[in-house]
């Protein structure tokens, strides 16, 4: 049956193909954006991020964020949990300020593997406990926000999401240059994890929340296939046919990034126990038939 379905930040990466592909299936796509309108294809009708009118809607699906690839000043800090943990509890206001029958019956939002911190070799699940440092914070108090819901009969997921790969992306268009330059590096020691998902995989397993009434809380949205940084720069090098014989020392990366080079430097072995326990299956486990996709002309 034909849904309603209003995407928060929407005009961002993700938003952009999950609008393609909720149109795509017949569903009819409310965008959210602060600028009030824009130009994404699936997007039917526009309302203003900000205004919170949730009114006619089935479903959400929040993927505002700011980036926390730029430098941790005061400031940033003040947007990178404003847009989340601020988005967040607006949401479970405005849910909570409409009448039962009203309300949208499921809210998918975004958070990121960022919430278990750096773990070395240690296998995780949603199970996992939460880890250290600023990132770790910002996402608990981020889950933490859509707690309101639960008593409002709201279904709730928190989709935490690992390193999006696809195009028009921020990591997959810089690594693709970076390494096409023939400056492939391997970040410091390279032993560091880092879970990864294509694009369609991630938009189709939000999709997945949405639809599947027994998916609720915590799911780690990441290919079941983490690599090393060390294989995936090697991986990567070899798609793109180019060598990548460089160390970036973890010097550099903290030069250059600041404390989100200590994330690059930091990783985390995800697994998706829950996405792959319910039966969904992911069209690019690996990074090999990612990379085979990415790479397509
Ligand atoms: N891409 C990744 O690799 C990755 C990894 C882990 C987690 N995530 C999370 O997944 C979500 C989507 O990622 P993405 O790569 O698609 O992000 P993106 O391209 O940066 O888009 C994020 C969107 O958030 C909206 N936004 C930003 N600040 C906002 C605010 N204060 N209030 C309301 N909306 C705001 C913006 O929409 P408007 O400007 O139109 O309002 C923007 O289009 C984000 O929450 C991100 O943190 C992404």
């Amino acid at each position: 049956m034909k849904k309603r379905i209003g995407v928060i930040g929407v005009t961002g990466f993700v938003g952009r193909y999950l609008a393609a592909a909720l149109a795509g299936r017949g569903d009819e796509v409310v965008g959210f954006s602060r600028s009030g309108a824009g130009e994404v294809p699936g997007v039917l009708e526009w309302r203003r991020s900000g205004d919170w009118d949730l009114s006619g809607l089935d479903g959400i699906i929040n993927l505002a964020g700011e980036r926390v690839d730029q430098r941790w000043t005061a400031s940033n800090r003040k947007k990178f949990e404003q847009s989340r943990v601020g988005v967040a509890g607006d949401i479970v206001a405005a849910l909570g300020a409409m009448d039962f029958p009203a309300r949208p019956k499921v809210w998918v939002n975004a958070s990121a593997v960022g919430f278990y911190g750096d773990r070395g070799d240690e296998v995780l699940d949603e199970g996992s406990p939460r880890g250290e440092g600023y990132l770790a914070q910002l996402c608990v108090d981020w889950e933490a926000a859509t707690s309101g819901v639960a008593a409002l009969g709201v279904r709730c997921v928190m989709v935490r999401i690992g390193m999006v790969l696809g195009r028009g992306g921020m990591a997959w268009d810089r690594l693709r240059m970076v390494f096409k330059l023939g400056a492939g590096a391997r970040l410091g020691s390279g032993k560091q994890w880092m879970p990864w998902i294509h694009v369609e995989d991630l938009v189709a397993g939000i999709l997945f929340s949405l639809d599947n009434q027994t998916i609720l809380g915590p799911v780690n949205g990441v290919s079941p296939a983490p690599e090393t940084n060390r294989d995936f720069t090697k991986k990567l090098a070899l798609a793109l046919r180019r060598p990548a014989p460089w160390v970036a020392p973890a010097f550099v990366l903290r030069a250059i990034f600041g404390e989100f080079g200590d994330f690059l430097l930091g990783g985390q072995r995800v697994m998706p126990r829950v996405w792959q326990e319910a039966g969904f299956v992911f069209r690019y486990p690996t990074l090999e038939q990612a990379l085979e996709e990415l790479c397509r002309k």
